[in-house]
């Protein structure tokens, strides 16, 4: 090829005289979390440096699809376009609450997600609440139907006694999360994550949880979509204007990357969980390249809404948008590096 052949020269250097005005940035708006490093890489192939495995399966991009919806026809639709993209860029997936299939399979094509996400990780999803009703009445065996009938590679524990406690329907938590939690992986040969819906989790739930054989925690902390809000908005006016503080508690994603940074060291032999997925308010690929790069452990980043915005189309719409965030990343991997905070 000859260096002077470039055939779209003349109305690109148009263009760059047309634009050059509209495209002027302040310092004010710089990125300071990133060092950027143009001279040491040459243009990716490929995202470097991240897990290629997770939870024992393979991935081909650090990011996980956050818990979402089932059981109405739309989430038929949002799940099978979600399951795709995962089996086609080789992301993990969470489905959303399983509930309505404890008892019966009306909802089973909502959530049938394993014909679609091919060998990809894919979890079954259940509140604490109802993960405490089985094991008070002995019913956990229902637990092992689930994720068979799925065919789902272990169960997501949600933990969101703020949301049950603002939920009209809420259901009352009556034994403490951490106990519900020890009793399924000391009595369960499953695998087991456990999440929050958007508030996060503090230092002492972190802490033991840490100490439990779990496999994975993620954070879905505060700074992004939030159950409780959404619960009071649903709600009555009042108790909305009363509780309205509550949504605005929790540890968003960096206050829980320092917390686990600190954690691990001090906690040392007494960890057993090994796995982190950093999600809450993650945004796009920057966000989660930041994420994942800050915690010093094996990490990948989901997101629920960003996902959401996209899915509830065509198959092609969800298909640019991961793409793109794939690319991103890859950019990211050659030539940003995280400053430490
Ligand atoms: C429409 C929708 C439904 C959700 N349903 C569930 C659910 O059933 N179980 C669960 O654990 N989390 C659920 N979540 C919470 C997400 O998994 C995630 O923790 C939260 O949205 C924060 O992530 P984001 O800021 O990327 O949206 C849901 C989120 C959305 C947007």
């Amino acid at each position: 090829m000859k260096l002077t052949e470039d055939p779209t020269a003349s109305s690109r250097k148009k263009d760059h005289i047309d634009l050059a005005f509209q495209s002027r940035l302040t310092a004010a708006q710089l990125d300071t979390r990133f060092s950027y490093e143009p001279l040491l890489a040459a243009h990716p192939d490929g995202i470097a440096g991240y897990p290629k495995g997770f939870l024992d399966k393979q991935i081909k991009a650090p990011i996980w699809v956050s818990s979402m919806t089932g059981g109405t026809q739309m989430a038929r639709i949002i799940n099978t376009n979600l399951a795709k993209a995962c089996a086609e860029f080789g992301l993990g997936m969470g489905l959303g609450s399983c509930r309505s299939l404890l008892d019966g399979d009306d909802t089973l094509d909502d959530f049938n997600m394993r014909p679609h996400i091919g060998t990809q990780p894919l979890y079954a999803n259940l509140g604490i609440a109802q993960v405490e009703q089985l094991i008070a009445s002995a019913q956990t065996d229902k637990i092992l139907n689930l994720l068979e009938k799925l065919s789902a590679d272990g169960l997501i524990i949600h933990v969101n006694p703020l949301q049950e406690w603002l939920q009209e329907e809420g259901d009352q938590i009556k034994v403490s999360p951490i106990e519900t939690i020890a009793h399924i992986v000391r009595e369960m040969d499953i695998s087991v994550i456990v999440k929050e819906v958007g508030q996060g989790f503090g230092r002492e739930s972190l802490r033991a949880l840490l100490k439990l054989p779990v496999d994975a925690i993620e954070f879905a902390a505060m700074g992004g979509t939030n159950f409780s809000m959404l619960e009071m908005i649903r709600g009555d006016e009042m108790k909305k204007d009363a509780f309205e503080c509550m949504a605005h508690l929790g540890h968003d994603a960096s206050d829980m990357i320092s917390t686990i940074n600190e954690l691990i060291p001090e906690m040392a032999h007494e960890v057993n969980c090994h796995n982190f997925i950093i999600s809450g308010g993650i945004s796009g690929f920057l966000d989660g390249y930041h994420a994942i790069q800050s915690l010093h452990h094996n990490a990948i980043y989901g997101q629920a809404s960003a996902f959401l915005k996209h899915a509830q189309g065509s198959y092609e719409e969800l298909q640019s948008y991961v793409k793109l965030q794939i690319e991103g990343l890859e950019f990211s991997s050659a030539y940003l590096r995280v400053k430490e905070s």
